[in-house]
């Protein structure tokens, strides 16, 4: 289960961050940048805003200059220790970690200004509820895509088997359906490059990729994976993100 899952991450690492050594290229634009960039066109310092599965905190924490005030909900307590540590650490006074359920949450209709999720869930109908007349939604998520190679190696994994359902057009469809106008989608492919075996190891145990992966179990097929897709630049891991910006209707 998901919760347990980030809870043992959390436990295991302290936060949400693995330390596993690689870098990215981006053909056709950095997907965290964008999506950062249009949080930052939409934010106000007389905006709220709820960061849904907000982790670690780390990224909430980056962007609470630019509201008055953030929500940030998550599910785990492990993840939300380490959040409300790191807060502490940096004297942030603006944001509260909360535990909620995204799909119910406890807030009243018409809270806040933006409601933001970065690869967190996407209840759409309680971001309607809460969100005021004419706010903001922002997402980054995974798409169908995302690491398709090693779960075919592996014969298992998150969206396994889904590749060819677009997940961009799912979040479309259901927003719309939600009564939000969609202002911004577009999909995202591109490429990470892990320095060793390894660095994709610890990084494949700090994410869920496989929320069941055991590096001793895993380790053949780990090893077939790394022979297939080792080049020059290092072990290709082809990624595939989603941004979408809508807005209540
Ligand atoms: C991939 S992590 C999000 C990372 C984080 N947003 C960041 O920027 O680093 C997904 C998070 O969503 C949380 N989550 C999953 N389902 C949830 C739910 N129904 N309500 C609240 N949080 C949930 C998980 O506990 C996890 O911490």
């Amino acid at each position: 289960m998901t919760t347990d899952f980030y809870n043992k991450v959390a436990q295991k690492f302290g936060n949400y961050h693995t330390g596993a050594k690689y870098f990215s290229e981006f053909p056709n634009g950095e997907p965290e940048k964008i999506f950062k960039e249009k949080l930052t066109a939409i934010s106000g310092k007389k905006k709220t805003a709820l960061d849904v599965g907000c982790a670690d905190g780390r990224f909430t924490i980056s962007v609470a200059p630019l509201f008055q005030k953030i929500t940030a909900i998550d599910l785990s307590q492990g993840m939300l220790e380490a959040a409300k540590k790191l807060q502490q650490e940096q004297s942030i006074n603006n944001i509260n970690f909360e535990e909620q359920n995204a799909s119910q949450t406890n807030y009243a209709d018409d809270s806040f200004d933006v409601a933001y999720s970065r690869r967190g869930p996407t209840p759409y109908h309680e971001f309607q509820r809460v969100l005021k007349s004419s706010g903001y939604f922002v997402g980054i998520n995974i798409g169908e895509k995302d690491c398709q190679e090693i779960k075919e190696i592996f014969g298992r994994g998150q969206g396994f088997n889904q590749w060819h359902t677009s997940a961009l057009e799912k979040a479309k469809q259901n927003l719309l359906e939600n009564n939000f106008f969609i202002i911004f989608a577009q999909d995202y492919f591109y490429n990470e490059y892990y320095q060793s075996p390894e660095d994709l190891d610890l990084f494949l145990q700090g994410v869920p990729i496989f929320e069941d992966y055991d590096p001793e179990n895993d380790k053949k097929m780990l090893k077939s994976y790394v022979a297939k897709f080792s080049i020059k630049k290092g072990i290709k891991f082809p990624r595939h993100r989603f941004v979408i910006v809508a807005q209540k209707l």
